[in-house]
């Protein structure tokens, strides 16, 4: 079996956090995570400094980057501006996000989930013409903290409109953590009906210490591909009550000890993340982490 990483750790991993981190600090992150073997990066964001001050200068992250050769590296776009921002940064990859839910999709992005359908048409459109891979997430797949239980046809029917404008893979995001691992295969199952199970991505926050076991469920289904943040990192100022996601550790650990290579140096990984939880000023949540820390 083989499973893809996506690391989360520059992107959603610093997005909530109170410390700023310099341009220069997530630089070296990215670069600490690629040499660890992380071979898929999201780098950054291009939303509004004014939501999101954390991933102002996600341009210069991204240029700053650049120079990394055999890694791809993602950047989350909400609309044309930030498409814009993004191409003139030189991203090859960008990530649309959307909600299961209108109540949060009204929080992150301030427009229902129709609304903001019709802003990643334009940039499916462009991106297309422009030979740029667009990558699809959908929060709130296992509960919203605003609209509560979410039906497994909301995600499917909102994952098929995603997969029909273009995007390359649909990931699923656990946005609270609130999921459990029939939950997570029921709403799997009920989207990989629609949508080849190869194309889906696994994004799960890891809030009710529910993210490894709902991993494993989804592995079941066939889902071979996992969003996580090294040191468990993540969240997002919009979920309250959210907090950080699967940790890359605990997924490599898991994956390793079940006999999935993943091509991921743990001592390096532990290095970067220690290096950040350092500037960040707290240790990490990962229990891998931790334990790694206290040998
Ligand atoms: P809006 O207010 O509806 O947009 O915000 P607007 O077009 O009316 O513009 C308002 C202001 O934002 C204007 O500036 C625009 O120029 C600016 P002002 O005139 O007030 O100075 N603006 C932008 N600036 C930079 N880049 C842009 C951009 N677009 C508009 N692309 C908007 C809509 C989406 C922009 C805003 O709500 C926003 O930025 N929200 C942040 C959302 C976000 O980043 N959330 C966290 C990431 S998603 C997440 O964590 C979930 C995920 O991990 C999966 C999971 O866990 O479930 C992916
Ligand atoms: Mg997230």
């Amino acid at each position: 079996m083989s499973i893809q990483i996506v690391e989360m750790g520059p992107r959603d991993g610093l997005q909530n956090e109170k410390t700023p981190v310099s341009v220069e600090a997530r630089i070296a992150f990215v670069e600490a995570l690629v040499s660890a073997g992380l071979t898929t990066v999201e780098v950054g964001a291009f939303v509004s400094p004014k939501a999101i001050p954390q991933m102002a200068s996600s341009d210069a992250v991204l240029r700053g980057v650049s120079h990394i050769k055999d890694a791809e590296f993602h950047v989350l776009v909400p609309n044309e501006k930030g498409y814009d921002a993004a191409r003139a940064a030189g991203a090859q990859v960008v990530s649309v996000f959307a909600a299961a839910s209108e109540g949060f999709s009204r929080a992150n992005i301030n427009c229902s989930i129709a609304e903001s359908i019709e802003r990643f048409k334009p940039v499916l459109a462009r991106a297309k013409a422009d030979g740029v891979k667009v990558r699809g997430y959908i929060s709130c797949v296992l509960g919203c903290p605003f609209d509560g239980e979410i039906k497994p046809k909301a995600v499917a029917d909102l994952a098929i409109t995603l997969w029909d404008l273009g995007c390359y893979e649909i990931s699923l995001g656990d946005t609270i953590g609130v999921g459990t691992p029939l939950k997570a295969k029921a709403m799997l199952s009920a989207v990989g009906a629609e949508i080849p199970v190869a194309n889906l991505a696994m994004h799960f926050h890891d809030t009710y210490g529910q993210a490894l076991a709902n991993l494993y469920a989804g592995m079941e289904e066939g889902v071979r591909v996992i969003d996580s943040a090294a040191g468990g990192l993540g969240g997002c100022p919009y979920a309250p009550g959210a907090t950080g996601n699967v940790a890359t550790e605990d997924v490599v650990y898991m994956l390793e000890g079940m006999g999935v290579k993943t091509g991921i140096d743990m001592d390096k990984l532990l290095a970067a993340t220690n290096e950040m939880a350092g500037l960040l000023g707290h240790p990490p949540v990962s229990r891998v982490a931790s334990a790694l820390n206290a040998k």
